[in-house]
């Protein structure tokens, strides 16, 4: 199979189980004319997501990594009317192009984009009830510095999604040394291994990106 199979695969299945939706397309447009690079989550992926922030009752949710704010509409799309959402972008062009796709899409009033290093900005989050659902989709050589915050911040019995995490089977290939994105996931499972904070298992994923997967915590 090819990535042009999983791509018509992903679109098949989307045609059946996701209505097309102007403000998610026009995001993703926005955010090419802007020149973001095209790593956003799929449209499927997005709604997984949104299916599993629904599910768990998410009235909190904190994404590291914004991007263009495509993930970010969709995860706030499971928010009640008094939901919340707090998305860290360290990339100015990235935060704007997402504050306008956050905008049309109406969801400002429950989104806020906060420009700077996650870890910063984490460091100095006013106190308040920890988050239900946290999203890390940002730079992979501080995934296992995110996922500390992750824990720190999330709800016991709250849930921590990592993007990423199997990357076209090369974390586990072991010729491929130097690879900081690959590394980044390596450590953050070194970091997991044996901690009883926290529950995780990886959810392999296949579609129009290619082979990829979600690591899955749930905070004990
Ligand atoms: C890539 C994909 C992602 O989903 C991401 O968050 C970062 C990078 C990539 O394909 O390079
Ligand atoms: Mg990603």
């Amino acid at each position: 199979t090819t990535l042009a199979d999983w791509t018509r695969e992903d679109n098949y299945q989307n045609s059946f189980l996701i209505d097309h939706d102007d403000d998610l397309e026009n995001a993703l447009k926005a955010s090419t004319e802007a020149g973001l690079p095209e790593i956003n989550v799929t449209a499927a992926q997005g709604k997984f997501l949104q299916l599993l922030a629904r599910s768990i009752g998410a009235k909190k949710i904190l994404e590291l990594g914004t991007l263009g704010g495509y993930s970010t509409i969709w995860l706030a799309r499971a928010l009640p009317d008094d939901g919340q959402l707090i998305s860290c972008e360290v990339n100015e062009v990235n935060a704007n192009v997402a504050r306008k796709n956050i905008e049309r899409a109406g969801l400002s009033s429950k989104v806020s984009v906060i420009l700077g290093a996650a870890l910063d900005t984490l460091a100095n989050l006013k106190p308040e009830p920890p988050f239900d659902f946290i999203f890390i989709d940002a730079d992979k050589p501080n995934n296992g510095n995110y996922f500390a915050e992750a824990k720190r911040l999330v709800k016991k019995g709250g849930v921590i999604i990592v993007d990423n995490v199997v990357r076209n089977a090369r974390v586990s290939d072991m010729r491929i040394q130097n690879d900081v994105n690959c590394d980044g996931v390596r450590d953050l499972l070194k970091r997991i291994k044996g901690d009883k904070e926290v529950d995780c298992t990886t959810i392999g994923t296949v579609g129009e990106k290619g082979y990829d997967g979600f690591l899955y915590a749930v905070r004990v």
